[in-house]
């Protein structure tokens, strides 16, 4: 019911006002080195207004990975064919930035065409196109998608010509967008304040997170990828959702739940090579609201908001079970960092299992 009320907003901005941009690299026929290029284009909100979320329809010849203040968007491949997403906006100022690739190795058009729109929170609408008021450079610098990334050296990107230009001529818009895929790239590698060196003590533990939605806001639904060294059973909202007990392979789960303004996500987490380890827990979280405006996904990592018990208290699971005594957990690293590595992420929804031994069944 609330997916088919969501589905009836159809997206409506189109490239009319935008140009193909690239580099100043190209030749007299208008073609370009191969390689990747930068591109940034920061946006203020006027004084007095608010910035709420955007569409974003955007491609690129021969591909592109668009970023929002340094979170990664989305990416495509195919520059007869845009991508539209739904992002939300920091209130005053937010960076787009895109890394785009000219894919042959012999020069040859290349171009980006993107056209955000911006809704404030008065209710109005302004649009940004691509245009000469993006900068770009020839390389693409490490952390060139980071909101405080220094780009006072770059130049203003070339106009290659209006939307319908050859040879990019049409492209197709689809009619809805897309939300920016699950992953546990932003996420952190967390556990209590025993990690010494690295290795913590063999044992159970208790991790929890309470998200709290803006007014108005209730989620319906959470699809979580996570993992532990060594072990873990999850709890939403006091119910069981599953366990994992392989850090190299997370597990992927979508979980309905009653539409709640609070979310209650808690772990019984188990270190069980001992007498001491390596010990992690690392996961990332889409809520999904039945809030139909733009950026209807919310999304969160596990990061030092989470907090932790020494041990797994009675009750630890449920929704009402107070945590404000717990410590904030502990940041390990970053997902990648040794001795972890690149956690495999699965495409298919884990089976249902129950609690490992010793967790709650609840
Ligand atoms: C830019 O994109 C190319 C092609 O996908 C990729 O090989 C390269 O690592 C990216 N660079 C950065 C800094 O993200
Ligand atoms: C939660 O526990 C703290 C003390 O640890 C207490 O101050 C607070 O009032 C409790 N909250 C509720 C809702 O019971």
């Amino acid at each position: 019911m609330l997916l088919a009320l969501c589905a009836a907003q159809a997206l409506a901005i189109d490239f009319t006002n935008s140009k193909w941009i690239w580099t100043n690299e190209g030749d007299a026929n208008g073609n370009q080195p191969a390689g990747s290029r930068a591109f940034r284009r920061e946006y203020n909100a006027p004084a007095g207004k608010s910035a709420l979320s955007a569409n974003v329809i955007i491609t690129a010849d021969n591909g592109y990975t668009l970023y929002l203040n340094g979170k990664q968007v989305g990416t495509g491949h195919n520059f007869h064919e845009a991508q539209a997403y739904c992002v939300r906006l920091a209130p005053s100022c937010n960076v787009f930035a895109v890394n785009a690739t000219n894919d042959l190795t012999v020069r040859n058009p290349a171009s980006l065409i993107a056209t955000i729109e911006i809704k404030y929170t008065d209710g109005s609408v302004e649009t940004v196109v691509t245009d000469s008021t993006w900068y770009t450079t020839t390389t693409v610098p490490a952390g060139f998608e980071q909101v405080g990334f220094d780009d006072s050296a770059w130049q203003a990107a070339t106009v290659e010509g209006n939307y319908g230009v050859a040879p990019w001529g049409a492209v197709s818009i689809p009619s809805s967008s897309t939300p920016p895929p699950l992953s546990l790239t932003d996420a952190n590698w967390i556990w209590t304040n025993e990690v010494n060196g690295g290795n913590a003590p063999i044992g159970t533990r208790a991790f929890r997170k309470t998200i709290t939605l803006p007014a108005g806001q209730r989620a319906t639904s959470a699809t979580i990828y996570m993992a532990a060294d060594n072990e873990f059973t999850l709890y939403v909202q006091g119910k069981t959702v599953g366990s994992g007990l392989n850090w190299q392979a997370a597990q992927k789960f979508v979980v309905d739940i009653l539409p709640a303004r609070e979310v209650t996500i808690a772990v019984f987490a188990r270190n069980n090579d001992g007498p001491t380890s390596p010990a992690g827990l690392i996961a990332a979280v889409d809520l999904t609201t039945e809030d139909c405006e733009c950026g209807s996904v919310v999304s969160l990592v596990t990061d030092g908001s989470w907090k932790y018990n020494l041990g797994t208290p009675i009750g630890f699971q449920q929704v009402w079970y107070n945590d404000s005594a717990w410590p904030v957990a502990v940041v390990e690293g970053k997902y990648g960092m040794q001795p972890w590595g690149n956690v495999a992420v699965p495409t298919a929804v884990s089976a249902p299992s129950g609690p490992i031994a010793g967790a709650p069944l609840a």
